[in-house]
């Protein structure tokens, strides 16, 4: 039996598996099986009020889950859910659930998604990944997979099988071992108002190549409309300190010119090192520097030091 079929028998059994994709680690259940989902929770710690992103093959499969997906939207998804388009890159778009009216009059073909993955708000995450193992998984299940990052709630986010291991062995029955993830960032989450998009957490794909498509606001820190993002995140044993400016002479753990690649990597590889404290050095906060400063202020709690001489 293949990894896949293995994979493929224990989500259809209702247990979660951890696959990667081209963001980070994915810890993935059937997203229509509320008691998979349940086990997501559990395994990860997570707050009961922070919504799961829903990993579909194709643009094909999130028209079948009652959702009101905009002509926007369809816009962004042949762009940059499409493989070999040459925006092809990780977006998770936030849709809004169709009415128990209009669901009566076009059906789902495939099922509804329980309250359990959107914790009870009248929206649903949906993305599609673009790592063959997971894609291929998918297909194999022919149903949706909630997947949040397969890390235990709060620590960075797993960009190599051995973090996974690291958090998360003993509570899970299987983990796919797909080498470093590409990205290194989580995926880049928005949601529509009329014709503006609205970024929920910044990524790689940027605010830039969103407006391209339609005017584009950047709802950071804290944002009302993303559970995930006021929660402490992202964080090491270690004290985080981000710094703003020149960050030479800081001591012995400091992180200049983060990578998006490599940035959860180095907070885990200073941690074994029995790091105290680490200090990061701020990239400009636009493009893919948005994304980092996101993730930085966050695992520093939003502890900010000047550095400039
Ligand atoms: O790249 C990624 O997105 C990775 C891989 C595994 O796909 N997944 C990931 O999931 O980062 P997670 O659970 O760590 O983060 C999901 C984010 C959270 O900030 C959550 O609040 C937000 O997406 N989210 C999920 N459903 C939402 C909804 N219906 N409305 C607004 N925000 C939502
Ligand atoms: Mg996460």
């Amino acid at each position: 039996m293949s990894v896949y079929d293995k994979a493929v028998k224990l989500l259809i059994d209702g247990c979660v598996v951890a696959i990667p994709t081209e963001t980070v680690y994915g810890l993935a259940a059937n997203a229509f099986n509320p008691a998979a989902i349940e086990r997501i929770f559990a395994a990860k710690g997570r707050p009961r009020d922070n919504p799961l992103i829903v990993h579909v093959a194709d643009l094909e499969m999130a028209r079948g889950l009652g959702l009101e997906i905009p002509e926007l939207a369809e816009r962004l998804a042949e762009n940059f859910w499409t493989a070999g388009s040459p925006l092809q890159g990780p977006l998770t778009m936030v849709f809004k659930r169709k009415t128990a009216r209009a669901l009566r009059a076009a059906p789902p073909q495939r099922g509804i998604i329980p309250d359990e993955v959107s914790c009870g708000l009248d929206t649903v995450a949906v993305r599609v990944p673009n790592h063959p193992a997971m894609l291929e998984i998918i297909r194999q299940c022919g149903f949706p997979l909630a997947a949040p990052s397969a890390n235990v709630s709060g620590s960075p986010s797993p960009t190599k099988a051995e973090h996974v291991y690291a958090d998360l062995s003993g509570k899970i029955p299987l983990i796919i071992d797909g080498g470093d993830c590409d990205c290194g960032l989580e995926s880049t989450v928005v949601m529509f108002d009329e014709n503006k998009i609205k970024i929920l957490r910044p990524g790689a794909v940027t605010a830039e190549m969103l407006s391209e498509f339609g005017e584009v606001e950047v709802e950071d820190g804290g944002s009302i409309h993303s559970p995930g993002t006021r929660y402490k995140h992202y964080a090491p044993r270690a004290e985080v300190i981000a710094v703003e400016g020149d960050a030479e002479g800081f001591g012995e753990f400091v992180i200049t010119n983060p990578e998006a690649k490599t940035l959860f990597a180095k907070l885990r590889e200073f941690d074994e090192l029995g790091a105290e404290q680490i200090f990061i050095q701020l990239p400009e906060p636009a493009g893919i520097g948005l994304a980092l400063y996101n993730r930085i202020i966050r695992a520093a709690e939003f502890k900010i030091v000047k550095a400039e001489v």
